[in-house]
């Protein structure tokens, strides 16, 4: 039996760009399905189509058991979509915004008051609920229309992109909702640039480029394709890259990489920490000095590179009404693995 998301050949052309050029999608009842791609890989054109807001040129496709080209409007009733449906009333308040939303879809006055006072303070809007949202900046446009989303929990969900531009913050509470409504049964489709975030909220992952899936899988299948966790050095001078790459190449599982310019290699490990402190010894007995040692998880960069050869094209289409500043690589933690031990370890070899 398809999924609750399924999709079969989706082709849709602009012009000379192949947005989608063949995609399969099938996303089992109650899952959450994670399209990781960079910028123009397809992604929102794929949410347009399956959400009936676009039709494709060729292929087909059913939500919740309907056929999106057949019944583009029984399937609206059976949605949820982050950015579209909820527009946000300027001349309303947050709060009135919300329960609006709650007596759309038939709640009672109290029950619509009470999810709304919820997601308030949940997307930390609490202080600002009975202001008009024309008086709100960017960031809190932007959580006030994720929370509209999120007024009902409705079988099928989609949401592209959902936590570009959100501080860390409101990117767990968001998280944390997710959670909750995949919990009671929804199925969610979720597009994103970070494999971070797929890895946290995703039990499939689908990688688009061009058009075209190009891997799927879990997390833990792709990070493994991409040959796991990185040792990244910084090494204190420039004629130290090659000593420092031999001893990298010693410990890796995978090609190393050099980028000149920031005198930074990394390689592809496995081993972890234990792992890092032999290749502080190993450098430090080579007589490598080193301004920065730390292993990260692999990013979508990785996992690009890995499949395609190259890296994702740069992601240079800015995140509006970003607040945070957040929306680039460091987004969902990429940062995380290297911080204190890359700190720790680097006092120890001077
Ligand atoms: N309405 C449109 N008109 C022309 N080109 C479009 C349109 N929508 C998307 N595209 C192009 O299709 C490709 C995929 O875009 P999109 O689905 O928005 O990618 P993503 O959401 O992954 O960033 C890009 O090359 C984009 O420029
Ligand atoms: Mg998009």
């Amino acid at each position: 039996m398809p999924g609750a998301i399924y999709a079969e050949g989706l082709v849709k052309t602009f012009g000379d760009v192949r947005a989608l050029d063949g995609v399969d999608l099938d996303v089992p009842e109650g899952t959450v399905l994670g399209m990781l791609g960079p910028n123009g890989a397809g992604k929102t054109t794929a949410v347009r189509v399956l959400t009936t807001l676009l039709r494709p040129d060729r292929g087909t496709a059913t939500v919740a058991g309907i056929d999106v080209l057949a019944h583009p409007d029984r399937v609206r009733h059976s949605i949820g979509l982050s950015g579209q449906f909820a527009a946000v009333d300027e001349y309303l308040t947050g709060r009135e915004n919300l329960m609006m939303v709650g007596q759309l879809y038939q709640m009672s006055g109290r029950d619509a008051k009470r999810r709304a006072g919820e997601l308030l303070e949940r997307f930390n809007l609490s202080d600002a609920a009975d202001r008009t949202a024309k008086t709100y900046s960017g960031g809190m446009r932007r959580r006030l229309d994720l929370a509209a989303a999120l007024v009902v929990s409705p079988p099928v969900m989609f949401m592209d992109e959902p936590t570009t531009g959100l501080d860390p913050r409101n990117r767990q509470a968001l998280w944390d909702v997710i959670q909750e409504l995949v919990a009671g049964g929804t199925t969610l489709l979720l597009t994103t640039q970070y494999l971070e975030e797929a890895d946290r909220l995703a039990h499939d992952i689908c990688v688009v480029d061009h058009g075209k899936v190009i891997a799927r899988g879990t997390s833990d299948q792709l990070k493994a394709r991409t040959g796991g966790e990185r040792v990244e050095v910084v090494v204190h001078a420039p004629e130290h890259l090659s000593v420092a790459d031999e001893v990298l190449r010693g410990f890796g599982k995978g090609e190393s990489t050099i980028e000149e310019h920031t005198r930074k290699l990394t390689v592809p490990v496995a081993g972890g920490a234990k792992l890092l402190a032999e290749v502080i010894r190993e450098l430090d007995t080579r007589g490598v000095e080193i301004d920065d040692i730390g292993l990260r998880r692999p990013t979508l960069d990785d996992v690009f590179i890995s499949l395609t050869g190259h890296a994702a094209e740069a992601a240079d289409e800015s995140a509006a009404g970003d607040e945070s500043g957040a929306g680039g690589s460091g987004g969902a933690g990429g940062a995380k693995g290297r911080g204190a031990a890359g700190g720790r370890q680097k006092e120890a070899v001077k």
